[in-house]
Parts: C-alpha cells; sequence; structure tokens
C-alpha cells in the first residue's frame, strides 16, 4: 500500500499569527472585513460539504456534471501524471479525473483544512491503495512548493474558488499558479458564471440556514481562536448581489449595538446596529473577463467546457 503523505508546509505557530493578523486588519478596517478562508475549521469544512447538497447550491452539481461528461477529454489533453488540487477540500468531484487520468502516479490535495485533508486522503487510500497522496496543509496564496513528483503536472482549482479571491488577489494568485507550470503543464480552473440575480441569491441565503451556519461559523473560529466574545445569535447572516462588481457578498450584520473583546490582540470591537461585517466576496465571471486574467497572469485558454444549462465553467489552459 502506498504511503499517505500529511505535510504542513508552515511553522508551527504560522496559522495564529495569521488569524491574528488577519482579525486585527479586518475588524479595525472600514468597514470591516474577514478573509474567508477562516471559515473552514472541522466545523467549518462539514457545514461546506452539506452546502454542496443544498438544492439552491447549484454549483457543485453544475461542475460534477461537467467533470462527469468531459473528464476523459481534460484527461486526454492533460496527460497529467501529477493531479495537483489547490483548495480541495473532500475531494469528492475529483474523483472523476482521478478515474479519468490514466497515467497518475500522485495526488498533490492543498488546502488549509487539515481535518478535510485527512478524511479525504483517508477515503482516497481505501479507494486508490496505488496512488501516491502528498498531502500539504498550505494557504494556497502563499508560496507553495510542490513535492518532487512525475510530470506533466494538472493543477487544478475546483469549486469556484477562485471567486473568494479579491481581483488583485487573483492576479497574485494565477501569476504564482503561471510560475508552477513546466511545459506540458496545464491550469484547470472552476468559475462559476454570472446568472440570475434571484438564483445567485437563493444559492448563498439558502431556507435551511446551512449557509447562515457556515457564515456564523467563522465567529466561533475568532472565539475559540484567539478567546473572543463573539455571540453569534447577535448577527444576521446577509447574501447580496453587488451588480456592479458581479459578485456575491456574504455578511454579518449586527443585530445591536455591541462591544466584542478580542483578548488575545487586547482589542475591543465595537459594532453599531445594522453594521456590516464582511466574510466573504463570491465572484461570478464570463468568458472574456476570465480569459483577460489569465492572459494578464501569462496563461493562454485552450479549452472552455459548461454544464448544459450554462451556469458554471472549467477551463483549461497552459503558459502562454
Ligand atoms: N474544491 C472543493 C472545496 C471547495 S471549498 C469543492 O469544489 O467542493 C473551498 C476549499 O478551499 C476549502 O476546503 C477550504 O479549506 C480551502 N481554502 C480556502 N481558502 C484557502 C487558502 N487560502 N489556502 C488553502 N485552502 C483554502
Ligand atoms: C468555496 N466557495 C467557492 C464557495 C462559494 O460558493 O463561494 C463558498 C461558499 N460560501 C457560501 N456558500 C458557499
Amino acid at each position: 500500500m502506498s504511503p499517505f503523505h500529511v505535510t504542513r508546509s508552515l511553522p508551527e505557530d504560522a496559522t495564529g499569527a495569521a488569524l491574528r493578523t488577519d482579525v486585527r486588519d479586518g475588524l479595525t478596517a472600514t468597514p470591516k472585513t474577514l478573509p474567508p478562508k477562516w471559515f473552514y475549521d472541522a466545523r467549518g469544512s462539514k457545514l461546506f460539504e452539506q452546502i454542496t447538497r443544498l438544492d439552491a447550491y447549484y454549483p457543485t452539481r453544475a461542475e460534477r456534471e461537467i467533470l462527469r461528461t468531459r473528464a476523459t477529454e481534460i484527461a486526454a489533453v492533460s496527460r497529467a501524471r501529477t493531479l495537483v488540487e489547490l483548495g480541495s477540500g473532500s475531494s469528492e468531484k475529483t474523483r472523476y479525473l482521478l478515474d479519468a487520468l490514466t497515467d497518475l502516479r500522485a495526488y498533490v490535495p492543498v488546502d488549509v483544512s487539515e481535518s478535510a485533508l485527512t478524511r479525504a486522503g483517508e477515503a482516497l487510500l481505501a479507494q486508490r491503495p496505488e496512488l501516491d497522496v502528498h498531502a500539504l496543509v498550505a494557504d494556497f496564496t502563499g508560496s507553495l512548493t510542490l513535492p518532487d513528483t512525475p510530470g506533466p503536472r494538472l493543477v487544478a482549482f475546483l469549486g469556484g474558488t477562485i471567486g473568494n479571491l479579491l481581483p488583485p488577489e487573483r492576479a497574485r494568485f494565477l501569476t504564482a499558479v503561471r510560475s508552477l507550470l513546466a511545459p506540458g503543464d496545464a491550469l484547470l480552473l472552476g468559475t462559476d458564471l454570472v446568472k440570475d440575480e434571484s438564483v445567485l441569491v437563493a444559492a448563498y441565503d439558502d431556507t435551511e440556514g446551512v449557509t447562515a451556519a457556515f457564515n456564523k461559523n467563522v465567529l466561533s473560529v475568532v472565539n475559540r481562536e484567539l478567546a473572543a466574545d463573539f455571540r453569534p445569535e447577535e448577527f444576521t447572516h446577509v447574501a447580496v448581489w453587488d451588480a456592479e462588481r458581479e459578485w456575491i457578498e456574504m455578511r454579518l450584520r449586527s443585530r445591536t449595538p455591541q462591544t466584542v473583546k478580542i483578548p488575545a490582540l487586547d482589542l475591543a470591537v465595537d459594532f453599531a446596529a445594522g453594521e456590516d461585517l464582511r466574510t466573504e466576496v463570491s465572484a461570478k465571471f464570463r468568458a472574456a473577463g476570465v480569459d483577460a486574467e489569465l492572459a494578464a497572469a501569462g496563461l493562454v485558454r485552450t479549452h472552455w467546457w459548461t454544464d448544459a444549462a450554462e451556469r458554471f465553467a472549467l477551463s483549461l489552459s497552459v503558459a502562454a
């Protein structure tokens, strides 16, 4: 049986230091913000998986449809011997690629959520014992050192997670991904597409309240890690469509005037009644915009596939 390696690419307290910096910077800014990567502790990762099964949350189903129908074509074009997956989460949809890539030797899932990586890795090892799985606990927006596995590499970034980065972060991220690609390597990118506002808002404000629980989970993470005293029930989950910037914004709206203490930062944060804390943007894309962002990072798109209802796209690109 091949080994299942988990590598923490960060020094022991780097995660804590990054959280402290992000919370201090975000909660002292106007308007207040927190980066979405802090949703994903063990509970947040499970809540996200619940979201993917909601009727209203179409992106996972749409992307799965593309992977199911196009994995053989993607595999034939890429002929990858290593699949690197950024923000791999449960790796559930990835199975279509893993099954189609007949020359595959190694799978390198990269995620900040160690619990998601471990669960996904163990499930995969049971099903594909011959595959080398090198899981990396790392922030994909930082500098990534990939294990020495055979090329060509296919770097997959699925789920539309690129939309959770702000435009300047996306530009830096795509440039960094481009620098990882050798001749013959490719990037497989999942992007959710612009569509009717009512469909978008319903996907981010489900009637079962799972997305609300996911959103508020970031407050529980800050409470646990920084001894803060956020009362999640004092905040309301809000999802709004920004038609100009073409992104969904998830926010937590303070129900009352309140002060939150964060002893680990020696910080007290005042919220006015109705004040919003932005916790996530989820950008939606058009083909021309994707191409422009890829080109600006030195990448050229070779393929574009959508689901039948054209809700979601997968693109393949290579170094220009
Ligand atoms: N690719 C999966 C999961 C998407 S959820 C799917 O399509 O269903 C987003 C995933 O990205 C989560 O597992 C989360 O832990 C991870 N993630 C978010 N921000 C990250 C970051 N900056 N670096 C690494 N992983 C990140
Ligand atoms: C991971 N990411 C692509 C999800 C999204 O749709 O932006 C996160 C999410 N936020 C609310 N629901 C799902």
